[in-house]
């Protein structure tokens, strides 16, 4: 095992060095989404460091580190959170380009990086809410 790659039995979280990473990491990440036509009207305007709180201290959470997440939000339900925000193919690839661009910059090639994105590509893909044609056309009886 090279001096890069994490020992069995420590987290990713240690491995990182905590959540000065993940905090970094939603840092390149917005940078990007501010950027982003589809994107960036479905975060909010008024509270953009809210929502970097939040998904850099559920990243952290996810990944082994403290449960402050849990403590200010509650149970994540990542799905239900996202029905407010229409997520079709479209908004999880413009998501996922942001977020592979700034694991790219934060991690080098190797265990991490592969760790990382094994997780965003499902997971981006779990949060559509799109799925099943008429479904979403008006109120079902
Ligand atoms: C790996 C996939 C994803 C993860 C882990 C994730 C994680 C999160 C978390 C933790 C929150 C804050 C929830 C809360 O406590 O209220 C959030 C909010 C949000 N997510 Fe995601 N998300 C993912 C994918 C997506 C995708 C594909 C979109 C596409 C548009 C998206 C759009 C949003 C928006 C608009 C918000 C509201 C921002 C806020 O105010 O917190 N997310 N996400």
């Amino acid at each position: 095992m090279g001096a890069t790659e994490p020992d069995e039995g420590i987290t990713l979280y240690e491995a990182v060095g905590g959540q000065p990473f993940f905090d970094g990491l939603v840092d390149a990440f917005y940078e990007g989404v501010l950027t982003d036509a589809v994107l960036r009207p479905l975060y909010p305007d008024d509270d953009l460091a809210g929502a970097h709180r939040r998904l850099a201290l559920f990243l952290g959470q996810y990944w082994g580190g403290p449960l402050t997440y849990m403590e200010e939000r509650g149970h994540p339900m990542l799905r239900a959170r996202h029905m407010p925000f229409p997520i079709g193919p479209v908004e999880r690839d413009h998501w996922l380009l942001h977020m592979a661009a700034a694991v790219e910059r934060l991690t080098p090639p190797g265990e991490i990086r592969d760790k990382l994105m094994g997780y965003f590509v499902p997971a981006a893909d779990a949060m559509r809410n799109d799925a099943g044609p008429g479904l979403q056309v008006g109120p079902r009886r």
